[in-house]
């Protein structure tokens, strides 16, 4: 109804309980969020083992249950209170708080849209105190040091809340889910979860030295073992901002973007930009519209973030958002850029050889087994005492082969990179010997002019040449353009005899205007045709044969969203993609056993080399066992 048509109505306060209603209408959307906020408490009393118990998928009841600092029985009620809390006392502490929660606010709305009861012990004390949050009555209880919060028949007041719950087995998800995105941060803390009297879901604190160790093993007991292996070790310090975790690799990538968790200070946060530079360091390397997999733990100083954004705390705002994506990015990327063949060497083998319980009759009879199985020991390496000796294999390796001249070759001259000038390669160096040092092995033939076959210590590895070549082109290109670019020069570009003019909007036009400059040095000259439409008058010379205004269309969001260095970065490196794609050896060229091998040999030191430009994989090993898996020998 219109207010002017209203009888003017006075202005009155709130009553408390309402406004705590109204606060919980923001965090308590469902059981899930009475699970967030209660572990969070815990983790902040410095709980090590929290339990769960819920019933009806956590509408019956939500009891968690720690072994932290307690609350005085004095302080019982005013935990229950709005706007109370031990953990911030004035504004500089709130810039840089430490605490998972701040507010005061979480219990007070808990308390009012359910049936709420604070048991608690605080150290040092005789008996434990029980508070009963519908009639305030205070009675002493029995437990030991700690706190138990009991949350009963969540939203009894607010019927029309309670209609938008799922099933109990969907809302049980969704908390299982909430204490997942804590334990995967705190591998320290022990967690259980029981659902109507079953034990459902348990983590164990984990006991390793270092917070590396403790996190990868959380990491397995929550995803898996296969997790690790398929996934590397990120750790990287950039502007004071260190990122560390793992990042799956990209075979292991999957079609939803379910399994991606970003930390902030051990907050677990969904945040554009870390989303964003996560998602541009697998840009190179990932095919179309898979999703890559990675836990990522953030740390930077408290008062470079402002936490007070969300009432649900899940997002953050950075003071300097740029320099967050610059490490994010740089840190996943470096993460991924290391070529996994260099480091696949024997482990496989070894693995076998060590395996007592080994059967060949396990193994799948046909197919193409992933390179992932061998390549992803790597990320043992190292852990593993019985893989050491491979990992001291790769490293002699790397140390004792002749690095590859400088590259001398010229953007316009791609051609030239093939036959691969590689100098460390030589057909009389082919002992046996050597067979064994070289991870990708020693060439023996090439299949339908498509494929390179060649033989290294664990079997057969099959490479496809086109797609190999094409990333070494491409990683050639880019680093070629990092020379232009320090010279400060731009790409080549070319006037379009007739420009291509289209409907743009009000942000296109003037991200077009503002950023003029960039658009030159990317070799794009666009200007305002009228106030609503942009021509495009040139383009860079190597995409001349493409569709212009997709181009500039693509070009200008990525402009108006992101901060120029990144849209410079991905554009040239889509273009340089293309033009490695027109560099890069043809199918069914004959190649000579030399210019195989000296392929393989550049694949081996060439970043991201296990996947082509289009983030398929480049080769793929068989081991002998396979081998003789499919022919059933060793029966
Ligand atoms: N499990 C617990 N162990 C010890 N003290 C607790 C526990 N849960 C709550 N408290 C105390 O009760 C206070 C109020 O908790 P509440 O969750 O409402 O607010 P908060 O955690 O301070 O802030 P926020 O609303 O952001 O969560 C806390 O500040 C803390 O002192
Ligand atoms: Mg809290």
């Amino acid at each position: 109804m219109p207010l002017e048509n209203s009888p003017r109505r006075p202005i009155r306060e709130l009553p408390d309980e309402l406004i705590s209603q109204i606060a919980a209408g923001e965090v308590v959307e469902r059981p899930a969020s009475v699970v967030r906020e209660l572990v969070d408490n815990a983790l902040d009393a410095g709980a090590t083992q929290i339990t769960l118990r819920l019933s009806a998928g956590g509408v019956r009841l939500i009891a968690v249950e720690d072994d932290g600092v307690g609350i005085a029985p004095e302080e019982l009620a005013i935990a229950l209170k709005r706007h109370a809390t031990s953990k911030i006392t004035n504004l500089n502490d709130l810039e840089s708080v430490g605490t998972m929660g701040f507010r005061g606010e979480a219990l007070a709305a808990i308390n009012s849209i359910a049936d709420c009861a604070l048991i608690s012990r605080p150290a040092g004390q005789p008996t434990a105190f029980s508070l009963s949050g519908l009639t305030g009555e205070l009675s002493p209880a029995a437990r030991a040091q700690g706190t138990t919060v009991e949350v009963k028949e969540l939203f009894f007041s607010t019927p029309a809340r309670r209609k938008f719950l799922k099933t109990d087995a969907t809302e049980l998800a969704h908390c299982i889910e909430a204490v997942r995105r804590h334990a995967l941060v705190r591998p320290e803390v022990g967690f259980a979860i029981w659902h109507d009297g079953k034990l459902v879901e348990q983590w164990r604190a984990s006991q390793g030295e270092t917070t590396q160790t403790q996190r990868n093993q959380r990491l397995k007991d929550v995803f898996g073992d296969d997790f690790i292996t398929q996934s590397v070790q990120v750790e990287h310090t950039q502007n004071g901002i260190r990122v560390t975790g793992r990042a799956g690799i990209p075979d292991h990538a999957r079609s939803r973007a379910d399994q991606q968790f970003a930390y902030v200070n051990q907050r677990f946060v969904r945040d554009k930009v870390i989303t964003h530079a996560a998602r541009s360091a697998y840009e190179d390397v990932l095919h179309g519209h898979r999703q890559p997999v990675y836990v990522l733990y953030v740390e930077i100083e408290p008062t470079r973030v402002d936490v007070n954004v969300h009432p649900t705390k899940i997002e953050v705002r950075f003071r300097d958002g740029r320099e967050v994506h610059q490490a994010v990015r740089h840190a996943v990327e470096n993460a991924l850029a290391a070529p996994r063949a260099g480091a696949a060497i024997n482990v496989e083998s070894e693995r076998y050889q060590n395996s007592s319980d080994f059967r060949p009759s396990n193994m799948p009879l046909a197919g193409v087994f992933t390179a992932s199985t061998a390549i992803n020991n790597i990320a043992n390496l190292g852990q593993n005492p019985s893989l050491n000796s491979a990992s001291n294999f790769t490293q002699n390796y790397t140390q004792n082969r002749t690095l590859l001249p400088a590259e001398t070759h010229l953007v316009s001259d791609v051609s030239a990179a093939w036959p691969p000038q590689n100098n460390t390669y030589n057909s009389s160096e082919s002992t046996p010997a050597d067979d064994t040092i070289w991870p990708l092995g020693r060439a023996v033939a090439q299949l339908q002019g498509i494929y390179i076959l060649a033989e290294n210590a664990q079997g057969l590895v099959i490479v496809d040449m086109h797609a190999a070549h094409e990333r070494i082109v491409y990683e050639r290109l880019k680093s070629q353009i990092n020379i232009a670019e320090s010279a400060k020069s731009s790409l080549p570009s070319q006037p379009l005899l007739i420009p291509a003019t289209f409907a743009a909007t009000p942000l296109e036009v003037s991200t077009a205007q503002e950023c003029a400059d960039t658009l030159l040095q990317l070799g794009l000259d666009i200007t305002a045709f009228s106030p609503k439409t942009l021509a495009v008058r040139a383009v860079p010379t190597t995409l001349a044969k493409g569709d212009a205004v997709e181009l500039a269309r693509s070009v200008l969001a990525e402009l108006a969203l992101h901060d120029a260095s990144t849209v410079i970065q991905r554009a040239q490196n889509e273009i340089l993609s293309t033009m490695a794609c027109h560099g890069a050896v043809r199918a069914n060229r004959k190649l000579t056993l030399d210019e195989m091998n000296a392929l393989l040999r550049q694949m081996e030191e060439t970043e991201r080399s296990d996947q082509c430009n289009h983030g398929r994989s480049t080769w793929r090993q068989i081991s002998i066992k396979e081998l003789d898996a499919l022919f059933m020998r060793g029966r």
